[in-house]
């Protein structure tokens, strides 16, 4: 175990059995239609590449970047779309695909700028939610803690770690 890690909380294994599940039903609820998975950028990255090659019918990937002004900015809509969908997808079905969903924020603002679209997020943390947003496929329910791995990052580290884990208090000091 690396020593600035507390605890894993969900092992490589645990995280691919998963995956596979969430790719066969978005397989079988999409089935005949004409699908693509948008990442939201960046954190998205490493689930949606695994949750693609698990998806058994025709898809294509997008991704969508919003600056980062902060959660602040989010909840007061100042923001912007960094980087817009290269895809056509008008008539076509959208997955929106998230690793962690925490305050709902991030969702919030995209679903009320893309039209009709469903939502697949490997991670849920219902405790943080600042407002409601409806989920359509979840991974995994997650405590509040400072998670990092499988894309997750402390200042942009710990994005390649294969498994998802506690952060030590220590190393971020103390607040997400
Ligand atoms: C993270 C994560 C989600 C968002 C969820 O992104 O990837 O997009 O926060 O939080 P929310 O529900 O409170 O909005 P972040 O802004 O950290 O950027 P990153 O994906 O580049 O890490």
């Amino acid at each position: 175990m690396r020593s600035d890690i507390e605890q894993v909380l969900l092992t490589e294994e645990q995280i691919a059995v998963r995956v596979r599940e969430l790719g066969k039903e978005i397989s079988r609820d999409y089935a005949g239609k004409d699908l693509v998975l948008v990442g939201i950028l960046r954190g998205a990255v490493v689930f949606l590449a695994d949750l693609y090659r698990q998806i058994s019918i025709p898809a294509g990937m997008d991704f969508v970047a919003i600056s980062s002004y902060g959660k602040e900015a989010l909840s007061s809509g100042v923001v912007r779309i960094l980087k817009d969908l290269d895809e056509v997808v008008e008539s076509r079905h959208v997955l929106l695909v998230e690793d962690i969903v925490d305050s709902g924020l991030t969702l919030q603002y995209l679903m009320d700028n893309v039209a009709s679209l469903r939502v697949c997020t490997l991670l849920d943390k219902p405790s943080r939610r600042q407002v409601p947003v409806e989920l359509d496929y979840v991974g995994f329910q997650v405590p509040d803690e400072f998670l990092v791995g499988y894309g997750l990052d402390y200042s942009q580290r710990y994005r390649n770690l294969p498994y998802i884990a506690v952060l030590k208090r220590d190393i971020y000091g103390g607040h997400s």
